[in-house]
């Protein structure tokens, strides 16, 4: 079955039918869930998500749009609550200069005090960056990011780019822009990658894949990620479902200790 390590069930979007939608993951395929935090208040919406479903996971974490009033004791908060038996990783963290702010200086600060608690609590992180390709490798080399692991979360750069992270160890996360017309640079990157770094995921609501683009994302559309993906490699849908869902649970190495199986 299909794992989506990448999604945000938290948010308003779902407010209508958060709970029909999740407990119908399992009838259409998807066996769990990661969910992620972006702020401090959505990384206690995603544990209490993970403390009511079976089929949910968490990540915490602070996006780096959402650092501006970041404090030391959110840090602290973050630590201690890692220790959740249901939390698998620290993120969304990292940089975007495309919304580009709080200013970078403040992006920067934060993302490396995340690697930091990633570290800490042994932890993989959940890495967002957009228009940010050389700061976050940059610090990621820095930061010496290959010794905590992790995924860099809807990949969107270059092949050179992907090699960097490939050669540290990363998972690169791949959703619903695999499944647009125009995702040129994508669809190179997926089909240089190899296949055992590569996992699914679906950033709900957000980046909704063909047929469907525009609307409510939900981990329910993956299917059609997944056979964009088979298509660029070509192999079978069952075969990416099978060797995605392997590289998530290794990625994510804390589910395996307690999932319901
Ligand atoms: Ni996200």
């Amino acid at each position: 079955m299909i794992i989506d390590t990448h999604a945000h069930y938290d948010d308003e979007a779902f407010d209508e039918d958060r709970d029909a939608l999740i407990r119908g993951f399992y009838d259409r395929g998807i066996e769990m869930v990661v969910n992620i935090g972006a702020d401090m208040e959505s990384s206690r919406r995603t544990i209490l998500l993970a403390e009511k479903y079976d089929n949910i996971y968490g990540a915490i974490g602070v996006h780096p749009n959402e650092t501006k009033n970041l404090r030391e004791e959110d840090m602290q908060w973050l630590t201690a609550a890692a220790a959740h038996p249901k939390v698998v990783a620290i993120g969304e963290i990292g940089l975007d200069y495309y919304w580009d702010e709080p200013e970078r200086e403040t992006q920067i600060k934060w993302f490396v005090r995340q690697l930091d608690v990633a570290r800490q609590v042994k932890l993989p992180v959940v890495i967002h960056s957009r228009e940010a390709a050389k700061d976050t490798l940059d610090i990621m080399k820095a930061e010496k990011g290959g010794e905590i692991g992790g995924v860099i979360h809807c990949f969107s750069y270059s092949v050179e780019m992907a090699r960097e992270y490939l050669n540290m160890g990363f998972f690169l996360g791949i959703g619903g822009v695999a499944t647009f017309k125009n995702a040129r640079r994508l669809k190179e990157v997926i089909q240089y990658m190899p296949m055992d770094r590569m996992v699914l995921e679906t950033d709900s609501p957000y980046l909704t894949p063909v047929p469907y683009r525009g609307k409510r994302n939900n981990s329910g559309y993956l299917p059609y990620v997944v056979d964009a993906v088979a298509e660029l490699k070509g192999m079978s849908a069952e075969d990416v479902i099978a060797v995605t869902r392997e590289n998530a649970l290794r990625l994510y190495h804390k589910c395996d200790d307690i999932r319901v199986k």
